[in-house]
């Protein structure tokens, strides 16, 4: 009797708290102000609104539901801004809360269990990768040192394209070797893609790995959404993810081998002469405030070296392709720089103050290209309120620097490819003007800007200074194809196929 009535005491008690939780929570859920968006289904939310070009499906959506609208991908909440005043909020005002990464299979399985900086939670780990990145490879002091290497490597590239004029060339594939080898010596010390090296992967294999390891770090893996069928790996992603990051951890190790070999050959004597040599100065130093393993030192290296070939590689590509759709843009740039540099010498990187249409090239294919359109994804740390809604902590945040750089409130005729807009403009593309966002802003906006930002413009000066462009005999203007891949960069589904001829007098070519 006793024990049936405390039982029924206990029922009772856990029915009455189990009303008042829900009661809670329904007025909880209700008082929340959320942002609007769709209508979400069981399980799915709205990632059968998510197309193959998710920027694409999101500015869509933008369009519909305003600057600041709630999505939802499986379970996860999304919010996505899409104008000035809301990346303003998200990437300054309240950056600090929006400033860790959401966990996804990428960040696990390709870049040692986000022990990179571009999938690091926000905290002592990832302010120390900032920090060192900062000292030994994007200083302008550090930048600057190191233009020699640029200048070698820009004339390997104009060499090769000035032994293949009059043929038709993949301009992505000349790009991305010259990219590599700029950033393998500034970060690994040496070329590691030489053809006659030893190499542990060729360069080709290389290019593909890098174009994967972009691709893979931006797709919306469903997994990432809806934990529990991750499992079944539906789309293959984490499948491949696994298989690339079998790829890329020997050419890894080989390098950290050699690094550490030399360390060890040359004892006492031994001082680090690249960011490898130093990370593992780091790693191995037991009085360092933050501990850095040889996993960390790995996918910080990939980081860097896949960050500084990327970017500026699908840049260029886009910025050629452009130009090619709309010809007088190749004679306003010729212009510029026939009369600033004139026909006997390459531009160096100095000149670019004086080459106000070349810079304007560079903006404004970045903004109708960003690299990331999205921005990188972003985690809430905290409850709170962005422009009188609710914002639960977790919720993963995006910013649709897309829609911003196609607003037709900030952009006339925003779809077309026009340099001109920019010239005469005071102009900020390093995070302070939340309308041109190419290098995102806040405290994950690009360390490499200045790195990039030096490859792209230096680059583009010379292939056109020194060349004309055309497409083959096969493509006209009309049918180039532009249609892009969105991954964590977002580069042209087909690789553009060009023929260069050489528009200087031909000792200029003697490299
Ligand atoms: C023109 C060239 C480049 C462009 C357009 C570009 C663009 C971007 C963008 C949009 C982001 C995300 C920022 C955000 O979420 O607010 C980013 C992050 C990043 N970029 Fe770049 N980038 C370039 C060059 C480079 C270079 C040269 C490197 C390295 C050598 C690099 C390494 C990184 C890294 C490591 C991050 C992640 C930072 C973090 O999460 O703390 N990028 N980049």
């Amino acid at each position: 009797m006793y024990s049936h009535s405390s039982t029924y005491y206990v029922v009772t008690c856990l029915a009455t708290m189990a009303l008042l939780l829900l009661s809670l929570g329904i007025r909880r859920h209700r008082r929340l102000n959320r942002p609007r968006g769709p209508k979400p289904w069981p399980i799915i939310g709205n990632l059968n609104l998510i197309g193959v070009h998710p920027h694409r499906s999101i500015h869509e959506l933008s369009k519909k539901y305003g600057e600041i609208m709630q999505l939802k991908f499986g379970s996860q909440n999304v919010v996505v801004g899409s104008s000035v005043e809301m990346a303003k909020i998200f990437l300054k005002t309240q950056d600090l809360n929006f400033v860790c990464r959401p966990q996804t299979a990428a960040g696990k399985y390709t870049t040692y269990n986000n022990s990179d900086m571009m999938w690091a939670p926000y905290g002592a780990y990832w302010r120390q990768t900032r920090k060192m990145s900062q000292m030994v490879l994007f200083s302008t002091k550090r930048v600057e040192s190191y233009e020699y290497i640029r200048v070698e490597e820009r004339n390997s590239l104009l060499k090769s394209i000035f032994e293949s004029v009059g043929k038709v060339i993949v301009l992505k594939d000349l790009l991305s070797t010259a990219s590599f080898n700029v950033i393998s010596r500034m970060v690994l010390g040496k070329r590691y893609l030489d053809e006659s090296e030893d190499s542990i992967v060729s360069p080709d294999e290389f290019k593909k790995m890098l174009d994967e390891l972009f691709l893979l770090n931006g797709v919306f893996n469903i997994g990432d959404f809806i934990p529990w069928i991750g499992f079944m790996d539906l789309q293959g992603y984490v499948r491949r993810m696994k298989a690339l990051s079998k790829k890329f951890d020997p050419f890894l190790e080989h390098v950290l081998d050699e690094h550490n070999q030399r360390r060890m050959e040359e004892g006492e004597k031994f001082v680090a002469t690249d960011m490898v040599d130093l990370l593992l100065q780091i790693a191995d130093d037991p009085e360092h405030d933050v501990k850095i393993e040889r996993d960390g030192v790995k996918a910080f290296t990939q980081d860097l070296l896949a960050g500084g070939t990327e970017s500026s590689t699908i840049i260029i590509e886009w910025a050629i392709c452009e130009m090619l759709k709309k010809p007088e843009t190749f004679q306003k740039a010729n212009e510029e720089l026939d009369r600033v540099i004139g026909k006997n010498r390459w531009v160096q990187e100095k000149d670019m103050p004086n080459l106000p249409y070349i810079k304007a090239i560079a903006i404004e294919v970045m903004r109708l290209h960003p690299v990331a359109p999205l921005l990188s994804p972003r985690r809430a740390r905290e409850d709170c309120k962005v422009a009188g809604y609710d914002i639960s902590q977790g919720t993963r945040v995006l910013v649709s620097a897309w829609t911003i750089m196609r607003d037709p409130k900030l952009w006339d005729k925003p779809e077309e490819f026009c340099p001109e807009r920019f010239i005469g403009k005071e102009i900020d593309i390093k995070g302070n003007d939340f309308k041109l966002l190419p290098f995102g802003a806040g405290r994950r906006m690009c360390p490499g800007y200045n790195l990039g930002l030096k490859a792209v413009e230096g680059t583009l000066a010379n292939l056109l200074h020194g060349f004309t462009w055309t497409l083959p005999n096969t493509i006209t203007r009309d049918n180039l194809n532009m249609e892009d891949v969105f991954g964590l960069s977002t580069p042209k589904k087909i690789p553009l196929l060009t023929v260069a001829q050489s528009r200087l007098p031909l000792d200029m070519y003697h490299l």
